[in-house]
């Protein structure tokens, strides 16, 4: 880093061949999730979802692991593998989501409902998860929820749109926290016509945290893996994909004769970036690996209660054969 103009003096194949030594040097694991840049997927020990990255980071034995992804993603990492040092290369890569959901206001919802269970999408502060019987990831929420007896009186939090889908598919009715991701929650449902009509031939894919009217025009709904391993296997040449942008890398990656177009904002942006996830780069990454941080840090009161419901998911998953 020049200390004058700020500027970062290495070129990416510099930065990237440091970036091995460095995983090396300090028995480091580099975890990414689909929505970082190529650059950051390319030289990743593993990219996967919320789930795969959890489980990832709950059997590492590296001395460091380095989560490219966004801050609630890094806090499950440590409170699964507390004994390793966690960084993440921007601190401020946090989530509209977990945002929407804080401590207090959820204190105060729950209270209103003393017999409902809380199941919590893994999209939530380490505080919120402190205060849930089950975690699920998008990767996993219908079964899980499905898991428990239809009169069973659930909260389902933060995310309004994947609780509404989950009522819809299963004729629940649980009580929703009015949460929701500021991408997902714009992908426009107009310009997804428009893109269906000029393109016959695809289909649409989306995630679980799209609003009702796009995942009702959806030919496929699941989670980021989810929606790569159905392109990879399914026999449609060209897809419309309702979620962000940096997917788009593994799965042209994985079917290069494929066609993949990205559903835009209803914003004047024709792009849809989720802005924490990108505030991550190969500069920030190399840096954190190099300074040893930020560094995620949890008291060890926080960390025992919201490992609970994470195990807990992680169990579960593993008995209806969700995982491995
Ligand atoms: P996945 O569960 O597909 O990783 O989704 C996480 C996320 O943040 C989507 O916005
Ligand atoms: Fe959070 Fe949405 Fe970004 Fe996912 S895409 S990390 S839910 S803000």
């Amino acid at each position: 880093m020049n200390s004058k103009t700020g500027q970062f003096n290495k070129p990416q194949a510099d930065l990237t061949e440091n970036i091995r030594i460095l995983k090396q040097k300090k028995n480091a694991i580099i975890l990414a999730h689909f929505y970082q840049v190529p650059e950051i997927q390319d030289i990743a020990d593993f990219v996967g979802d919320s789930l795969g990255l959890a489980q990832k980071a709950a059997t590492s034995n590296a001395d460091m692991i380095v989560f490219a992804g966004v801050h609630f993603m890094a806090e499950t990492a440590k409170i699964l593998n507390p004994a390793t040092k966690v960084v993440l290369p921007d601190l401020k890569a946090g989530c509209s989501l977990a945002d929407s959901c804080p401590k207090d206001s959820f204190t105060a919802f729950k209270e209103k409902y003393p017999d409902h269970l809380v199941i919590s999408y893994i999209n939530c502060s380490a505080d919120i998860k402190t205060m849930s019987d089950l975690i699920c990831t998008s990767g996993n929420a219908v079964e899980l929820v499905e898991s428990f007896p239809k009169n069973e009186k659930i909260i389902f939090a933060p995310d309004k749109n994947l609780g509404g889908y989950i009522n819809r598919i299963t004729g629940r009715n649980m009580v929703l926290w009015d949460g929701s991701c500021e991408v997902h929650d714009v992908l426009s449902t107009e310009a997804i016509i428009q893109m269906k009509i000029d393109h016959p031939d695809a289909k649409l894919i989306a995630h679980p945290e799209c609003k009702a009217p796009v995942l009702e025009l959806a030919d496929y709904i699941g989670s980021t893996t989810a929606m790569l391993n159905y392109t990879m296997n399914d026999d449609a040449k060209k897809y419309i994909v309702a979620t962000e942008t940096g997917i788009l890398h593994q799965m042209s990656k994985n079917s290069p004769d494929k066609e993949f177009l990205i559903v835009p904002t209803d914003e004047t942006c024709s792009c849809n970036d989720c802005p924490y996830m990108k505030l991550n780069t190969l500069e920030k990454l190399y840096l954190c690996m190099e300074n040893e941080q930020p560094e995620i840090k949890l008291s060890a009161e926080v960390i025992s209660m919201a490992e609970k419901p994470i195990r807990r998911m992680l169990d579960l998953s593993k008995k209806l054969n969700l995982i491995k």
